[in-house]
C-alpha cells in the first residue's frame, strides 16, 4: 500500500527548540504558538512519522491539523512539485496555463459523486478564503446575504469566516458584518435523551433559526460535515439531508464545508457529506486537497456559478501551477493507493480500540467520527460528564512524550484530535489507543 517508509530524512543542523522559540517570541505576534508546555520542534517528515532536532521519530496524528493527506514528503508529491517548479513556478489567471482547467475537471468530477451538477470550481489559498468566495457565490446567486451557521462551529479567521464560527474564543474581532445566525448543534452525546431525538431537535432549531433569526429567506446555510476544530462533533445521520431541504425550502444554498473532512478522511467516500447522502450546493476544500502546500477550493454547479458573470474578481495565487501540481499528486496518490478505504479500515480499527477503552475508564467519555476524523472526548467521570480540559491538556503532553502526537480541540478544550496522515496503518492506530491507555494511567 504505502511506499516503504525510509530512515528519518537527514536535516541540515538545526537550533535547539528553546533557540526557536526565543526568536518566536521576540519576532511573532504575541499569539498562542507551538502546543505542549514543552514544545516540540519538526525538522523534517517521512509519511506518518516526524522527526525532531535530535532524530526523535513521533508518530504523526494530527497531520499538521488535518492537512497532510497523503502522508509527509510523500514521493510522488515531491516529484511532481519539484518537476513543476523547474519549469515554471507561477501563472497568473490572466495566461492560460494547462494544469487550472484540467485539475478543476477532475475535481468537478469527484464532487459529481455527491451532487450530479457539479461542474464549476474556483481556487483560493487557503479555506477561510475559499468560505468567503462561497458566500460570494451565493449572495450573487440570491440577492440576499443572511447565513445561517451552526453553534460550535469553525470556517475561518476572515472577519466574515470568523462571523460565521460558533466559538466565544475565536470570535474575538468584532465587530462582524450582520446577517450570520446560528443554529443549535446535534450534538448526542451532550443530549438528554437518544441520538435521534438529539438529530430532531437540532432540526427544530434550524427551522425556528430561519423562521426568528432571519427574514425566512437566506443567501445559505454553513456546516462542517463533521466538527473539525469544534470536537469532532458527528451529526446523525438524518441531520443534512433535513437540513438541506429546510434550508432550500428558504431559498438558501447548503454550503459544505468540507476542509477537513475532505479528501477521503472519513473513509471510503471521498466527500465526507456523501455518507449522510445529502446534496451540496456548494462543496469548500482546502487543507488535506493540498497535502500542506496552500490551496483552497469550492465546486458548484453551472446555473449557480453563472451568476457570478460580469463580475470582477481575482486571486493571485489560486490556481497557480505549483498549487494544481499539489492538489494533483494528492489525487493521484489518494486513487492510487486507496486512502479512502484505507481510512475507513484503520480508522474502524482505531475506533473499536478506543472504545474498548472506554469500557475500561469512565473518563473517556465519547468517542466519535468517521474514517480517520475521529474525537475523543474526556470527562471529570461517566455520570456528570463534566469537561476535562486540564486532564485533556496533560494526556496529550504524555502521548507526546511517548512518540504520538495528537490534537486538541472543542469548545471546552476537552476533546482529543485524532485525525492522522491517511497512510496510517493498523499498527499505528493500535499504538494511539495503547498511548492513550498509558497517559490516562499516568496523568
Ligand atoms: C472546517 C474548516 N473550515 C475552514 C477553515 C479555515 O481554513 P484555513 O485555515 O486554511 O483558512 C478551517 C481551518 O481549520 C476548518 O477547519
Amino acid at each position: 500500500m504505502s511506499p516503504k517508509i525510509a530512515a528519518a530524512p537527514k536535516s541540515p543542523k538545526a537550533p535547539s527548540a528553546s533557540e526557536t522559540a526565543a526568536l518566536r517570541a521576540a519576532h511573532l505576534m504575541p499569539l498562542p504558538g507551538p502546543m505542549f508546555a514543552k514544545p516540540v520542534q519538526i525538522v523534517s517528515g517521512k509519511m506518518q512519522f516526524l522527526y525532531d532536532e535530535n532524530g526523535k521519530e513521533y508518530l504523526d496524528g494530527f497531520a499538521g491539523v488535518a492537512t497532510v493527506s497523503i502522508g509527509h514528503s510523500h514521493p510522488l508529491f515531491v516529484s511532481q512539485l519539484k518537476e513543476q517548479i523547474d519549469r515554471l513556478q507561477h501563472n497568473p489567471p490572466l495566461y492560460l496555463h494547462p494544469s487550472v482547467g484540467a485539475f478543476a475537471a477532475r475535481l468537478a468530477e469527484k464532487a459529481k459523486t455527491v451532487n450530479p451538477d457539479m461542474e464549476v470550481c474556483f481556487f483560493t489559498n487557503s479555506g477561510s478564503e475559499a468560505n468567503e468566495m462561497a458566500a460570494f457565490v451565493a449572495k450573487a446567486y440570491t440577492g440576499r446575504h443572511e447565513f445561517i451557521a451552526v453553534q460550535r462551529s469553525y470556517h475561518g479567521r476572515t472577519l466574515l469566516t470568523t462571523a460565521l464560527t460558533g466559538q466565544h474564543n475565536w470570535r474575538n474581532q468584532q465587530p462582524y458584518p450582520a446577517g450570520v445566525s446560528f443554529t443549535p448543534t446535534d450534538y448526542a452525546y451532550r443530549f438528554e435523551g437518544t441520538p435521534e431525538q438529539s438529530t430532531a431537535a437540532a432540526l427544530r432549531g434550524l427551522e425556528m433559526t430561519l423562521k426568528s433569526s432571519t427574514q425566512g429567506k437566506i443567501a445559505g446555510f454553513y456546516a462542517e460535515t463533521i466538527m473539525g476544530v469544534g470536537g469532532l462533533i458527528t451529526p446523525g445521520r438524518s441531520y443534512f439531508t433535513q437540513a438541506a431541504e429546510m434550508v432550500r425550502k428558504h431559498g438558501g444554498l447548503f454550503i459544505c464545508d468540507e476542509v477537513q473532512a475532505g479528501v477521503g478522511r472519513t473513509g471510503e467516500h471521498y466527500f465526507g457529506i456523501k455518507h449522510w447522502g445529502a446534496m451540496p450546493d456548494i462543496l469548500v476544500m482546502a487543507k488535506g486537497l493540498g497535502n500542506g502546500y496552500p490551496i483552497g477550493a469550492i465546486i458548484t454547479t453551472r446555473r449557480i456559478a453563472e451568476a457570478m458573470k460580469g463580475l470582477l474578481h481575482y486571486n493571485t495565487f489560486g490556481g497557480g501551477p505549483m498549487a494544481m501540481a499539489a492538489a494533483g499528486a494528492v489525487m493521484d496518490v489518494v486513487e492510487s493507493e486507496n486512502l479512502a478505504a484505507n481510512a475507513a479500515k484503520v480508522g474502524a480499527r482505531l475506533i473499536a480500540g478506543l472504545r474498548k477503552l472506554q469500557l475500561k475508564d469512565e473518563r473517556v467519555g465519547d468517542v466519535r467520527g468517521m474514517g480517520l476524523m475521529v474525537g475523543v472526548e474526556l470527562v471529570k467521570d461517566g455520570k456528570s460528564k463534566e469537561f476535562a480540559p486540564e486532564l485533556t491538556l496533560r494526556v496529550v503532553e504524555s502521548m507526546k512524550d511517548q512518540g504520538v502526537l495528537v490534537g486538541k480541540g472543542g469548545l471546552e478544550g476537552n476533546t482529543l484530535r485524532i485525525q492522522p496522515p491517511l497512510c496510517w496503518t493498523a499498527a499505528d492506530a493500535d499504538r494511539t489507543a495503547a498511548a492513550l491507555e498509558r497517559a490516562l494511567k499516568d496523568v
